[in-house]
């Protein structure tokens, strides 16, 4: 179940993710703001955008707070995420739900592009090196010259003293998020449940200094890691004009 993510098909990852983990991923806030000021700062119109490995549409919904005339596309493999999304898009603008696996080559077929802008958060990292780096040339193809991806994504740390800091950190912002939505459970209990989580081992991450190098390979200028906490980054480019 674990293989390429597919354990986010499961309602009961759904749940415990959009409950109790997204709410305290740290600098979540900052990350979206930055993404937003990279879309305004490409200078592209957007009029259309694709929200890739949705979930419940987050990125996606925040592009649509600052260009409510845009339309948004929102891509997922998982229904119970889907539903979620669904539900939380209600009737807001002109928008797509599609279900669809950007791990099987041919998953841009079922959309129709291009996009002016593509966002994805913590999703593509499910993917093997090699499939990552093919599904940010495929990302590439599906923008129009202008447009803008931004990945806001986990990556890999720099050896187990810092992954062990920022696991560290993750937990002490869990711990307080459950409790302040009324958790009883003790840090050490947050602990334990976050080292066997089961989403962990379907993770395969990946330092973002190579990711970057990888999307420069391919094309998008503007490359950087725009900002960092650890093991959560927001890194991305811009595919320049013809
Ligand atoms: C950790 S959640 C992140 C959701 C949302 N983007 C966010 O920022 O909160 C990862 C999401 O990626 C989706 N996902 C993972 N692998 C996928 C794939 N191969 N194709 C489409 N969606 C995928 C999962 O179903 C899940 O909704």
């Amino acid at each position: 179940m674990a293989e390429n993510g597919r354990v986010w098909q499961t309602n009961t990852l759904v749940h415990t993710y959009l409950t109790g983990v997204r709410g305290a991923i740290p600098h979540a806030n900052e990350q979206i703001e930055v993404m937003l000021r990279l879309i305004r700062a490409a200078g592209v119109p957007v009029n259309r955008f694709l929200d890739l490995g949705c979930g419940d549409g987050i990125l996606g919904r925040a592009i649509l707070q600052q260009y409510p005339q845009a339309q948004g596309v929102f891509v997922d493999f998982s229904e119970p995420m889907l539903a979620a999304a669904r539900e939380r898009l209600g009737d807001e603008g002109d928008t797509a739900v599609i279900l669809a696996d950007y791990g099987e080559p041919g998953w841009t077929e079922k959309l129709d592009g291009p996009f002016d802008v593509v966002v994805s958060g913590y999703s593509i990292h499910h993917q093997p090196d090699a499939r990552k780096r093919e599904i940010y040339a495929e990302i590439y193809d599906l923008l129009r010259p202008g447009g803008v991806f931004i990945n806001v994504e986990h990556v890999a740390s720099a050896d187990a003293w810092v992954e062990s800091v920022f696991q560290d950190l993750f937990v002490d912002r869990l711990y307080a998020y459950q409790q302040a939505n009324g958790s009883t459970m003790s840090r050490e209990e947050v602990d334990r449940t976050f080292y066997s989580r089961p989403d962990k081992v379907a993770n395969i991450l990946a330092p973002v200094e190579e990711q970057c190098r990888w999307l420069r390979a391919i094309g998008f200028a503007h490359v950087d890691c725009y900002l960092k906490i650890f093991e959560l980054a927001v890194f991305g480019g811009v595919k320049v004009g013809d």
